[in-house]
């Protein structure tokens, strides 16, 4: 069913392997389908807790596919925009998707990958990644992107590296905050099974709820209303079969029974 990607569903774990390692993955109207397919149905499927995210060969993800983006220049306004639609709501989909993803960041992050590894909730990446929002060197802008990653490294860090372009490496990506965690390489898939562990143990209705209230109350000023909000939001969740469970089985000092 997918020419660029590879799913391995294992206990709970989808793991969508970017398969275009001849262009570093770089990813054009084929991936960028096929990606939004993927998380869509991930999204929908019952035996997927967790999803990661990761690519095939040297590197993590080249960004958009240079060929697509001239292609997509070249073509009339109308088609322009659709094209860039498309790849908005590729982005989009993987940041809505109500379930904990994780990037596994092995090797070269540049642009989009840049995008998709903030995009993810949580990232591991190698000590031999390396990162690099290299648009402007394009003559182009972090636009789809920007978003995610101003939402992930904050604005003073997008001023310089959207204007620099400059590669920084896994230690700089930790301080700001663009990815969670290091680990040498061959550890990466051992530092991921730990996260996965943590997530397994939450509720997974609590853990979309909690993605969505994390898009909700970023950034705002804390007003009434978003006060009044966070209320209502645990006076939801709380009244839910699932957090009866979660409290439940604290208090009688048993492990929970999550649903999915
Ligand atoms: N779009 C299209 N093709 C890409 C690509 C991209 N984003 N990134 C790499 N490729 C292609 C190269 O054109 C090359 O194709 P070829 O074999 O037909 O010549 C192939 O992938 C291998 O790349 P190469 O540069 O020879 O490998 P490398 O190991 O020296 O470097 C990268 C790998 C990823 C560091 C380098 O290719 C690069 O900087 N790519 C551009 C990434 C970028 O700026 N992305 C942002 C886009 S907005």
């Amino acid at each position: 069913m997918y020419t660029s990607l590879e799913i391995e569903t294992r206990d709970r774990v989808a793991t969508v392997w970017m398969n275009r390692p001849d262009t570093h993955n770089a990813f054009d109207e084929t991936l960028i389908r096929e990606l939004t397919a993927a998380f869509e149905s991930i999204a929908k499927d019952p035996a997927v807790r967790v999803m990661v995210l990761a690519g095939r060969g040297k590197s993590f993800s080249a960004g958009a596919d240079l060929n697509w983006m001239k292609r997509a220049a070249q073509a009339s306004a109308e088609d322009n925009r659709r094209e860039a639609r498309t790849l908005s709501k590729m982005f989009d989909t993987l940041h809505r998707l109500p379930k904990p993803t994780i990037a596994r960041v092995h090797g070269a992050a540049l642009g989009g990958g840049v995008g998709l590894t903030a995009a993810c909730d949580i990232a591991v990446a190698s000590t031999r990644a390396s990162f690099a929002t290299t648009e402007v060197r394009l003559g182009i802008i972090p636009a789809v992107i920007g978003p995610y990653v101003v939402a992930a490294i904050g604005r003073r860090a997008a001023q310089r590296y959207f204007l620099t372009a400059e590669r920084f490496d896994a230690a700089e990506a930790h301080r700001l905050g663009l990815v969670n965690l290091v680990c040498e390489e061959p550890a990466l898939d051992a530092t991921i099974a730990g996260l996965v562990e943590a997530l397994l143990a939450g509720g997974p209705n609590a853990q979309a709820a909690a993605k969505d209230l994390i898009d909700h109350v970023a950034a705002r000023p804390i007003d009434d209303a978003v006060r009044e909000d966070t209320a209502q939001r645990i006076a939801v969740v709380r009244a839910t079969p699932e957090a009866k469970e979660g409290i439940g089985a604290f208090l009688e000092k048993r492990k929970p029974r999550w649903d999915g």
